[in-house]
């Protein structure tokens, strides 16, 4: 591909950046790519030398490519690979060692000679690292060189594992994880007290001799760091924007990944825009947060001098764009997430009738709608509606084996206490079994189907009475175990038609008014992501049914970026009271990540930007985008 810009909006972009409608799109043509490299390769009698990463990003591209062994005959017989990373300590057989996801994800389901793939030992001595990392280098410089190295990128900017501070020039080697890399494998190995502090990587040098590289990003959660790579300086704090000083590196995004490009955020910069409703608030707010003004302050040459002109034209004075936009604001603004009974609806989000309404709020794992959207949920119940709260998924990988430990002794401990001893022996037997299964398991090992469905049941627990705390009462509360989750592991889920009809017959069953969901922003690979695509897919097939048709839909965010001033519908207030009861809620769950944790702090931050736009001061917001099904 060349490198030179193909158009005026792609001008900010230092390494030349595709963005595809979804994952499986790029996936799809970067897989007919290799193909064609691979057979044109084979008619020479040549081999094909690929750099290969791990996570879940190149997750879809590896299930193209077994496709197209699979089903259309393609031979990896002449294909070498070289993985950028493995994590130190870790064996080949652990089931968090990248060998072993290889394995699973793409190399136990296609030809490839097991000689011919290569992944750094996790296993090698400390005193033999050295020695280990150079023949890894030599090896790939041995085999003629990666012809194409796929790339993910982590929250800290990292290619391989690269974090903040290596050089340009840097080798494999040991490196030590950033703790913000660390944090993102916490549910991968259940917390992340477990997760390793080291792992041997290819070094930034190495990966840019690849002959043509590729960086794949999925989801909101990159898109920070996949526009401070490709517009930003080439930096060692960010080891993907070395990607900017090789002559075939590219970017394949998807579109959640591109809303921090600057052809994405700000579009007035680099072309003509049409000024939909949406993007002209997207302006608006913009240029209040530029200068930090309320909307209501900004003026004509403001607008002017920032790039707004050609808004100002269609849309000027300023005087009468700002009153329109600060109404809109101002409309998103409600206490009544179910809609105002017998009130006049044509300004409010929600309308007023049906009520009471029956609403479902759909969480991925059981912790999410409620560290999201949990005052609104306490608002939904208190106003009379019917909400439930569905948890999709059971959650049961988040839960560190302690926990199950604690649950396995105190029912052995109780069934000791009881005076007929018999009566509980199959209570003790079960406790005996648990306790017996985790020593066996060691510390990685995979989890039983009885581990995993007890530690199902704390999470269970733990829900309740999160949910309790938002007034819904245990009826209101139902665990549909979708299948998907329970048959898989982080990063490498896949869904089938069983969770679409799961959820298909939740729906019909409740024939919602309202529906909250989260993931459309998400990394199509993640729980959320995935459980968003199954409730597309169940909404599809409800199509036509009665309630389908008036049931409104609304979008919270997780652990993704939160909505923006211009990309929010609704806009649910919080008191002090309300949100210190919210972060009472949460603290009933036991193993909460970090950001989840700190969910409160995001909802003062929404208070605080819509503040800063003029509008009325709150502690706290919670905020939702209409969901607008095409
Ligand atoms: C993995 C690797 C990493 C990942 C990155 C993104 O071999 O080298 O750089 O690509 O951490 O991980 P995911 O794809 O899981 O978001």
């Amino acid at each position: 591909m060349s490198t030179a810009r193909r158009s005026a909006a792609e001008a900010y972009e230092k390494t030349p950046t595709r963005i595809f409608p979804n994952s499986a799109t790029a996936a799809k043509e970067l897989a007919a790519e290799v193909r064609a490299l691979i057979e044109e390769r084979a008619k020479q009698g040549k081999n094909v030398v690929l750099g290969m990463a791990t996570g879940s990003t190149p997750v879809p591209f590896y299930r193209e490519l077994i496709r197209l062994h699979k089903e259309e005959g393609l031979s990896f017989k002449n294909v070498v690979t070289f993985n950028l990373d493995e994590y130190y300590g870790l064996g080949a057989d652990h089931p968090e060692s990248y060998a072993r996801f290889m394995a699973d994800q793409i190399f136990d389901h296609i030809d490839i000679p097991k000689a011919n793939i290569n992944i750094p030992s996790g296993k090698v001595s400390s005193d033999q690292v050295f020695a280990h990392c150079r023949e890894y280098e030599e090896k790939i410089d041995a085999m003629g060189g990666i012809d194409l190295q796929i790339l993910g990128i982590g929250r800290t900017g990292h290619i391989g594992f690269n974090e903040p501070g290596s050089s340009r020039d840097s080798l494999t080697r040991r490196i030590t994880l950033d703790r913000v890399t660390r944090q993102d494998a916490a549910a991968d190995f259940r917390g992340e007290e477990n997760v390793p502090h080291f792992a041997i990587t290819m070094g930034v040098g190495t990966i840019l001799r690849g002959k043509k590289l590729v960086l794949m990003a999925w989801g909101d959660n990159k898109a920070e760091m996949v526009a401070k790579a490709v517009e930003g300086p080439m930096t060692e704090a960010i080891s993907a924007s070395f990607l900017q000083g090789h002559p075939n590196a590219r970017f394949y995004i998807d579109t959640g990944a591109s809303r921090e490009l600057t052809r994405a955020k700000l579009p007035w910069l680099v072309g003509p825009v049409s000024w939909t409703p949406r993007e002209t608030r997207r302006a608006v707010c913009w240029l209040g947060n530029q200068l930090h003004k309320p909307v209501l302050k900004l003026t004509d040459e403001h607008y002017n001098e920032h790039g707004l002109g050609d808004l100002l034209s269609e849309q000027g004075p300023a005087y009468q764009l700002n009153i329109r936009i600060f109404n809109q604001l101002q409309h998103t603004i409600t206490g009544w997430p179910g809609g105002k009974p017998n009130e006049a609806d044509t300004y409010r989000p929600e309308r007023a009738n049906p009520y009471p309404k029956r609403c479902l709020v759909l969480s991925p794992e059981p912790q999410d709608a409620v560290v999201s959207m949990g005052a609104t949920l306490e608002r939904l119940a208190e106003q009379g509606h019917d909400a439930r709260l569905i948890s999709l998924t059971s959650g049961n990988l988040r839960v560190p084996d302690s926990e199950a430990d604690k649950f396995a002794e105190t029912l052995k401990e109780l069934a000791g206490i009881v005076s007929d001893s018999s009566v509980w022996a199959p209570q003790t037997a079960y406790a005996e079994q648990a306790l017996k299964m985790l020593a066996d398991k060691g510390e990685f090992g995979a989890d039983t189907p009885l581990l995993r469905q007890l530690k199902a049941l704390i999470l269970r627990g733990e829900l309740r009475d999160a949910a309790n705390a938002c007034h819904l009462t245990n009826d209101h509360i139902v665990f549909l175990d979708l299948p998907f989750y329970e048959e898989g592991r982080y990063r490498r889920f896949k869904s089938t038609q069983a969770d679409v009809d799961a959820l298909a017959a939740l729906l019909r069953e409740h024939k919602p008014h309202q529906i909250y969901a989260t993931g459309d922003a998400a990394d199509p690979s993640s729980v959320s992501g995935i459980c968003f695509k199954v409730l597309e897919a169940a909404l599809k097939a409800c199509e036509g049914e009665d309630w389908a048709g008036s049931c409104s839909l609304w979008l919270y965010r997780g652990k993704e970026k939160p909505l923006e001033g211009h990309e929010i519908d609704m806009a649910i207030p919080l008191s002090p009271s309300q949100l210190e009861r919210k972060g009472r809620a949460l603290s009933r769950y036991g193993a909460l990540s970090s950001l989840e944790r700190a969910s409160p702090e995001s909802n003062r931050q929404n208070a605080a930007n819509y503040d800063a736009l003029g509008l009325a001061q709150y502690e706290a917001i919670e905020t939702f985008q209409r969901w607008r099904r095409v």
